[in-house]
């Protein structure tokens, strides 16, 4: 039996990682082989790819060399990890995917990147393949940033060379994300984020039971 691919994605701090973690535990209780994991750096060279593109300056590449090593990192991330897992029949999770490469690359920067350039990159990278589901956590841009700076204080390397964006930049990408899923509706389904996390996590366990039935 193939397993089942499902993708977590929305702005800086809405709260996706913490929901998916609860996620993971819900279904490994429940008796399932599940695989958490992220782009970009779910894999080892990944975690390099990822070092380079969420640390340092924010002008330090262009939008597109960002989509080509995001699609590079995932690349890794489907040859080495993802597709290996669902073959052996495990969930795996994984915290944003190529949504959030349009979201932030073409949406964010204001369409200043093709968005043939970034469906061709996913032709290249990852075939006809999509995910089961794709759930979007959408919180306003404010709220989720002043969670995302203050996750960051703690961080001896802090990773927010996306957060450091102008305002601007994070409210295209909020409303990329919603186009997305006005695009392709029977794959993506939107929470609304702005909710405590034992809610947020219900809402997120109904999805999955309507998708896949009680588990
Ligand atoms: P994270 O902080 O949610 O783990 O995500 C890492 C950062 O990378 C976040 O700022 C979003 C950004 N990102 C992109 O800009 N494009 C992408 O394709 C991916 C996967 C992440």
């Amino acid at each position: 039996m193939e397993g089942k691919f499902i993708t977590f994605e929305g702005g800086e701090g809405c709260g996706k990682s913490t929901q998916l973690a609860l996620l993971q535990k819900y279904l490994e209780n429940k008796g399932q082989d599940v695989v958490a994991t992220k782009e970009p750096g779910g894999t080892e060279l990944g975690a390099e790819l990822r070092h380079m593109l969420v640390t340092g300056d924010k002008d330090k590449m262009d939008a597109t060399a960002e989509a080509l090593l995001y699609y590079a990192d995932r690349r890794l991330h489907m040859t080495q990890k993802v597709w290996p897992s669902l073959k052996e029949g495990k969930w795996v999770l994984s915290d944003r995917f190529a949504d959030s490469t349009v979201a932030y690359q073409y949406y964010g920067y204001n369409k200043k990147v093709e968005k043939s350039l970034l469906d061709n990159l996913y032709k290249i990278a990852v075939g006809d393949f999509k995910p089961d589901l794709t759930i979007i956590f959408d919180l306003e841009a404010e709220i989720g940033l002043a969670r995302s700076f203050a996750k960051a204080s703690g961080m001896v390397e802090k990773e927010t060379r996306h957060e450091s964006r102008e305002i601007e930049f994070h409210h295209l990408l909020r409303h990329g994300f919603l186009e997305i899923a006005k695009q392709e509706p029977e794959r993506c389904i939107v929470l609304n984020a702005n909710k405590t996390i034992e809610d947020l996590h219900q809402d997120v366990l109904k999805v999955i039971t309507e998708r896949f039935g009680i588990l």
